[in-house]
């Protein structure tokens, strides 16, 4: 992707460093382009260096320019796939908000026909300022995005929302922003499940699994980026992404309930989840001693999820679509088919975990089996990319059908 970054005269703009460095790591080529408050706070020198491209800017003497600087705005702007502004100051939202092109950076967002984000990084009270959130409100009504700041302590020594927020989290916008769309997803509502449930005990202890929750995290992320309406129902610790609305749950019981709700207005779900299959008889209300003899523990079964949403899955005109895995390790392929069956599945992922690969590790490799039998196994890739290679894989079967 090719990203333009504006960083705009904020004290966060010592970290653009970093959100510059990391989405060159990650093979995007970023041109930053600064203000001149911009260049106070880091050095054009810097952001060159890192992104190994030319830094533009509204001085001449600071930066480097094309041989014809009259079009640079218009040269740039086109050349950008994103522009992302990180750290956007009250000032640049104000500018961009009204239409103004004061300077190389406020030009080129009027002048660019790419999708623009906004990383806004200012004071508390700056950031509640009625004139700050109608500023935002015009620009998220010309279709602009926003990456909300965080809370926390800032450098002016308040606490309070205002805070850039965590780089990570604004390249996963980028993305999000700037991703290929792919037409068969595209405004598609899609219910994803990810990660382990938790069944307690007792207030201290509980049944889980190992899942951590990233590979479901990753099909989130690539559907999000294709274009569709992602729903996650999200098991375990980890950052809900950018850009979806999320439904966080701790036992299976929870992630059924937040299933059904969504499921009748979806066009298709990927349950990526890995649910327990039993909870506890009983959960303790207090801790439970030990004992001296052997001790039992009484498991009952949870429902099953995928069964569930299979049996009142839509079929014929506005049919839905529903693809699970079946992490084997054993008897693989005929496990996956009696699983597609069962639980009436358009295609499920087989996830051979007698390697010791699933849980946790980087690279995999997953089988998708469909009526026809198995296809082209997918992998092995590392996660992020095994899930846009998933759904690349599903738009096309979705497209064609
Ligand atoms: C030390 C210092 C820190 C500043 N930090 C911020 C900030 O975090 N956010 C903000 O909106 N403005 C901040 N400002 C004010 C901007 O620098 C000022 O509005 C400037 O005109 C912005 O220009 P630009 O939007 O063209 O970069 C700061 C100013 C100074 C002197």
């Amino acid at each position: 992707m090719r990203i333009l970054l504006g960083i705009t005269g904020g004290i966060a703009a010592y970290k653009a460093a970093d959100l510059a460095r990391l989405l060159t790591n990650r093979g995007h080529a970023v041109r930053c382009v600064l203000t001149e408050a911009g260049a106070r706070f880091i050095t054009p020198l810097t952001l060159a260096s890192l992104t190994g491209e030319s830094c533009f800017g509204a001085n001449p003497d600071h930066h480097e320019w094309r041989p014809s600087p009259s079009v640079e705005h218009i040269e740039l702007a086109r050349w950008a796939d994103v522009v992302a502004v990180a750290p956007a100051t009250a000032n640049m939202l104000g500018q961009a908000a009204n239409g103004l092109a004061g300077d190389l950076l406020s030009t080129l967002l009027l002048a660019t026909r790419a999708p623009i984000l906004w990383a806004p990084a200012m004071n508390t009270a700056m950031w509640k300022h009625p004139a700050v959130q109608a500023n935002l409100g015009r620009l998220e009504a010309f279709g602009h995005r926003i990456v909300e700041p965080a809370e926390g302590m800032l450098a002016c020594g308040e606490a309070g929302a205002g805070k850039l927020a965590d780089i990570e989290r604004i390249a996963d916008a980028i993305r999000a922003v700037g991703g290929e769309r792919l037409p068969s997803l595209m405004g598609k509502q899609v219910l994803v499940t990810a990660g382990p449930t938790c069944e307690d005990l007792d207030p201290v202890r509980l049944l889980t699994n190992r899942s951590t929750g990233e590979m479901g995290i990753e099909i989130a992320r690539a559907l999000r980026d294709a274009g569709a309406d992602v729903h996650l129902v999200l098991g375990g610790g980890m950052a809900s992404p950018y850009g979806m609305e999320t439904v966080r749950v701790r036992t299976a019981a929870a992630m059924m309930a937040a299933c059904a709700d969504l499921w009748p207005r979806m066009d298709g779900c990927i349950a990526a989840a890995a649910v327990a299959d039993q909870r506890p008889l009983q959960e303790a209300m207090e801790k439970v001693k030990k004992g001296d003899g052997p001790e039992t523990l009484e498991l009952v079964r949870t429902q099953d999820i995928l069964l569930n949403l299979g049996m009142q899955k839509r079929v014929g005109q506005n049919g839905q679509w529903l693809l699970g895995f079946a992490a084997e390790s054993e008897h693989h392929l005929e496990n996956a088919s009696a699983k597609l069956a069962k639980k009436k599945l358009d295609a499920v992922f087989l996830n051979d975990i007698s390697t010791g690969k699933a849980f946790g590790h980087q690279d995999n490799t997953l089988t998708p089996v469909v009526a026809e039998g198995p296809q082209a196994p997918l992998g092995p890739l590392p996660k992020d990319q095994l899930a846009m290679a998933l759904v690349a894989w599903w738009a096309e079967r979705v497209g064609s059908i």
